[in-house]
């Protein structure tokens, strides 16, 4: 079986790790990185601390539109795919390279499986939104990471396609665990004094008003944040005129290589995020952790009561931070680390139907 997986963006390269170590084993694995993501900090380094190949390819599509990103993608792509005729076309998560690569290749007649298949956050603003529901309606198998993306799959008549096979996010970050020989247990592990701060979804750093209340909010907090700066952050400081020295509880720090990450937020008192994947990752390791946003796909975490969502409010987030450190229970909803080789067993059984 010859599997090509599309990457392109930061939580892609997480993904592919556990993914490759156990595709690789039993199939013809090709990496294609379409080169959205392009920074070493934002790339490079994820690829060598997880032990994964250089891509097959790289389409060195870089930073654009929407849509000029997205069909560069697309016709970039469109040869390589062609030349390779993989027996799956295997596409991560709701980034512009997702969808990108989804599309091009069902044009092609090529079986096309969504891994992190079903997440929904039922807001059409978002542009990841777009890409979840557009992929998953595109692909012949959707992998669904919980039971929830199951049923909002069924909901969308796609059950017949659907398979749960928990997240390949645990895989990683258990092995990471071991590796860096982190606690498992909270109360065994040594927490800093600092808050662990990320901020990059368009809909937090588009607006200079927004922005500004964030970065207000984190400043107000009662202990130091650590806010690791994603490059769309940085640029849209600097052309709001945000200057970092006008927020002297905040740190400002570049992004951190995955193992670095990990060990942080192992560490950190509390989390305040955009991202879907941190908020996952903290929960896992039990951080109590805010989301600003309005809603969000991973709402087992707030169902267990280690996320809520917040709006940009010192007092609001500082208690939550403390409420559930007292509060929230534990569960397993993510699975317990083996969805990589759900994976494989599945591509395979679907791939002669
Ligand atoms: C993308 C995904 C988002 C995911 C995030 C993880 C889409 C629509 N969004 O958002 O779902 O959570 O990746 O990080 O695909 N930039 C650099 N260097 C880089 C990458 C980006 O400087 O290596 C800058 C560019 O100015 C670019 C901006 O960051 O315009 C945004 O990058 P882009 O890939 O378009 O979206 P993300 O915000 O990273």
């Amino acid at each position: 079986m010859k599997v090509v997986s599309v990457v392109g963006a930061r939580p892609q390269f997480v993904k592919l790790a556990p993914v490759h170590a156990e595709l690789s084993k039993v199939a013809d694995h090709l990496i294609i990185h379409t080169g959205q993501h392009y920074d070493r900090l934002m790339s490079d380094s994820f690829f060598a601390d997880l032990g994964i190949p250089s891509p097959t390819t790289n389409l060195e599509v870089g930073s654009a539109t929407h849509a000029a990103q997205t069909g560069r993608i697309m016709e970039t792509i469109e040869p390589e795919l062609s030349r390779m005729k993989p027996d799956w076309v295997l596409v991560y998560g709701d980034t512009n390279s997702t969808i990108a690569a989804a599309l091009t290749a069902v044009k092609l007649n090529l079986r096309v499986a969504h891994l992190e298949a079903g997440l929904r956050s039922f807001n059409r603003m978002m542009p990841e939104e777009h890409n979840r529901v557009l992929t998953d309606h595109a692909s012949d198998l959707c992998l669904a990471p919980t039971a929830t993306a199951v049923k909002n799959l069924e909901r969308e008549g796609l059950g017949h396609r659907t398979h749960l096979v928990g997240d390949v996010m645990v895989d990683v970050l258990h092995q990471t665990m071991s590796k860096l020989e982190i606690r498992v247990k909270r109360s065994d592990r040594t927490i800093s004094p600092s808050y662990l701060a990320t901020i990059h979804r368009q809909e937090n750093t588009d607006s200079s008003e927004r922005l500004g209340q964030i970065l207000e909010a984190l400043n107000s907090l009662s202990r130091r944040v650590t806010l690791l700066t994603h490059p769309r952050l940085s640029a849209k400081m600097e052309s709001f005129s945000l200057v970092q020295s006008n927020y002297g509880q905040i740190d400002f720090i570049d992004p951190l290589p995955y193992l670095e990450l990990v060990t942080a937020l192992a560490s950190a008192p509390g989390l305040v995020t955009d991202s879907g994947g941190l908020q996952k990752e903290a929960f896992l390791l039990h951080v109590p952790t805010v989301t600003l946003r309005t809603e969000t796909e991973w709402v087992e975490t707030i169902e267990l009561g280690w996320n809520a969502l917040a709006e940009a409010h010192a007092a609001k987030i500082e208690d939550f931070l403390h409420l559930a450190a007292d509060n929230a229970v534990e569960g397993f909803p993510y699975g317990h680390g083996d969805s990589a080789s759900r994976v494989t067993q599945v591509l395979f059984e679907q791939a002669n139907r």
